[in-house]
């Protein structure tokens, strides 16, 4: 398998072809962005720290028996992956009120919810990724009533998986953001990452924030935050 050229970039990842057409290498950079690209920095060492989490989040979910795109980590900021055709729907969950659902609903943040809260948001850049509901998903054609439900599945399957390894960790699981795939055999599979950039971690002692939200808020120590996050999860420290 062999390396070829790059064949999409976003905002924290590029991806490049391979020899293989069925496989892609992800490359995780240190650029961090926020409110619609409108804020946006470099986060030293965060590229490699996001791709350690995400290929050991990913290893643990398959563990567990959720299908993802995984194949092996490569390097320190590449992994190689699945090729899939991703939907474009966000999916977010959350235990715990904060970000956007505390601004929309005006429920403090902080405020622990009776029952974890399901989310979609069509992935459009140029639209600003707006809140849909299963109807929209539909309409718009964007996976079948079917496949809404599998994803659905798998996103309560793997907030339980989640929040119990990480409270062992002394870790909140507050929110996630996940993004789902097909395979060519139409197979839905878990794509993108799960990393300090797309879920909020609260130390669960002191509700220190262990995530993106440093960067959002200006709270500093963003880096060390992400250590942190990937000392809690593997037990070791520094890449
Ligand atoms: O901003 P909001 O409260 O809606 O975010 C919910 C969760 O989804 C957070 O963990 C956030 O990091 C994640 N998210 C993401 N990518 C987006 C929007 C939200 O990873 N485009």
């Amino acid at each position: 398998m062999e390396k070829r050229e790059m064949i999409y970039e976003g905002k924290a990842k590029q991806i490049y072809s391979t020899s293989a057409n069925d496989q892609v290498i992800v490359h995780f950079k240190d650029d961090a962005t926020a409110f619609d690209g409108q804020k946006k920095d470099q986060i030293t060492g965060k590229g490699k720290i996001n791709n350690k989490i995400s290929n050991f989040f990913f290893k643990l979910l398959e563990d567990n028996g959720i299908k993802t795109h995984l194949i092996k980590e490569l390097s320190a900021n590449e992994v190689l992956v699945k090729k899939v055709g991703i939907i474009p729907v966000e999916v977010v969950m959350r235990n715990i009120v904060a970000g956007s659902l505390s601004k929309r609903l005006g429920i403090k943040e902080g405020e622990v919810l009776d029952k974890p809260v399901l989310e979609y948001y069509y992935k459009d850049d140029d639209l600003g990724d707006p809140l849909i509901n299963n109807s929209h998903i539909e309409v718009l054609k964007l996976a079948t009533e079917t496949d809404l439900e599998e994803i659905n599945k798998m996103t309560f399957k793997i907030n339980k998986i989640l929040k119990e390894f990480l409270r062992e960790r002394v870790i909140d699981l507050v929110d996630f953001k996940l993004e789902f795939g097909y395979l060519d055999d139409g197979e839905i599979i878990l794509a993108d990452e799960i990393s300090p950039d797309t879920c909020r971690f609260w130390d669960s002692n002191t509700r220190e924030k262990l995530d993106k939200d440093r960067f959002r808020r200006d709270l500093g120590d963003v880096e060390e935050a992400y250590q942190e996050m990937l000392k809690r999860i593997t037990g070791r420290g520094e890449l």
